[in-house]
């Protein structure tokens, strides 16, 4: 099954022929739009949240729309049944129906299927495995897509590799800085994995600021650090978040929460407080064409000032728009190879 699930699963030169034909569907090249036209007519895409969202969710339904398919979204635990994932469960509790009957059922209505999930943030080695949307796709019978796992956001780092592109011409050699922020709660690292990904798979050189115990999950940063070493770029990890932007081309900004403090909400809330002074401001942006990004949705004044969200360099909005772009890519990577494999 052609499951999108995960940035790991594919080369670096099959992830940028998606950001071409993104930037071919956006800028309404007859050959693109015809393409994902021919892939997404008539198809129907099944929609499952487990969390709130904005962009993920109406990027995914305009983008079936506007290229001829239809969208049907399920709020899990509001408009349908709470849903069990773990195996041999005892189902006596809040979750009605289990994943091992609910994937295959909507596989019989839907020619693909997404889902959103976020991190359970209790154990750091359970999100590490990913289990939710693994059970999705073990139990689904037509593709699966990934709209934000417990660990990874691969839309979202398809739209912002393409915002660099956007904005430099070519990713490729520019300084990317990862750099962590504070938060008022606590949150998954799904977004920084995936953005560390798109940084290194896009050729760009790339650091990773964030104070000391705010570590990424090893794997990823094993298959970023090696992505970089393919392309010849630096791969640096520092704790010192002004020395990391004062030559960056990109300033990336994430909060996540601690591994070490998995679980434990007050204390994390009360680390979060030690390290406010990591909120990101003008003062980050050291030139005139450093970029701002940010997956959005943010806490203005706790994550990022209100000064550099203003700022004319902050490209937080086009990060969302791109991303309708490049799930209409991926949309039409998924379908016209399911189409294909049905036909042959
Ligand atoms: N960036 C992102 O995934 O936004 P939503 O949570 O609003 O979907």
């Amino acid at each position: 099954m052609n499951h999108w699930l995960s940035f790991r699963d594919h080369a670096p030169s099959q992830l940028a022929s998606l950001i071409t034909l993104a930037r071919g569907l956006k800028s309404r090249e007859p050959a693109a739009v015809a393409a994902a036209r021919g892939a997404i007519r008539d198809q129907i895409l099944g929609l499952i949240f487990f969390n709130a969202s904005l962009r993920t969710r109406v990027s995914f339904e305009a983008a079936m729309i506007r290229f001829g398919g239809q969208a049907i979204c399920l709020d899990v635990g509001g408009s349908t049944w709470n849903l069990e994932h773990r195996d041999g469960a005892v189902m006596n509790a809040d979750k009605a129906e289990h994943i091992k009957e609910a994937a295959p059922v909507l596989s019989r209505y839907c020619d693909a299927l997404a889902v959103r999930t976020f991190a359970g943030l209790k154990s750091a080695s359970e999100d590490a495995a990913d289990a939710l949307i693994r059970a999705f796709a073990r139990h689904s019978t037509v593709p699966l897509l990934n709209m934000e796992s417990a660990l990874e956001h691969p839309c979202q780092a398809l739209a912002d590799w393409m915002t660099v592109e956007e904005r430099f011409g070519t990713a490729r050699g520019r300084r990317f800085v990862l750099t962590w922020a504070p938060q008022a709660k606590a949150v998954p690292m799904a977004v920084p994995h995936s953005a560390a990904l798109a940084a290194a798979a896009a050729g760009m050189h790339l650091t990773i600021a964030h104070p000391p115990g705010y570590d990424l999950n090893p794997a990823i940063l094993d298959q970023a650090r090696s992505w970089c070493a393919e392309h010849g770029t630096r791969f640096q990890i520092t704790h010192e978040q002004l020395d990391a932007c004062v030559d960056a081309e990109v300033v990336y900004v994430k909060s996540w929460g601690s591994a070490a403090l998995y679980g434990q909400t007050e204390t994390q809330l009360e680390d979060f407080k030690r390290y406010a002074g990591w909120m990101v401001d003008t003062r980050h942006l050291r030139t005139p064409d450093t970029i701002l990004m940010h997956c959005l949705p943010v806490r203005r004044n706790v994550v990022i000032s209100d000064a550099a969200l203003d700022d004319p360099r902050c490209v937080v909005v086009d990060q969302a728009e791109n991303r309708l772009w490049t799930q209409a890519a991926v949309l039409t990577r998924v379908f016209k190879q399911r189409t294909d494999s049905r036909g042959s």
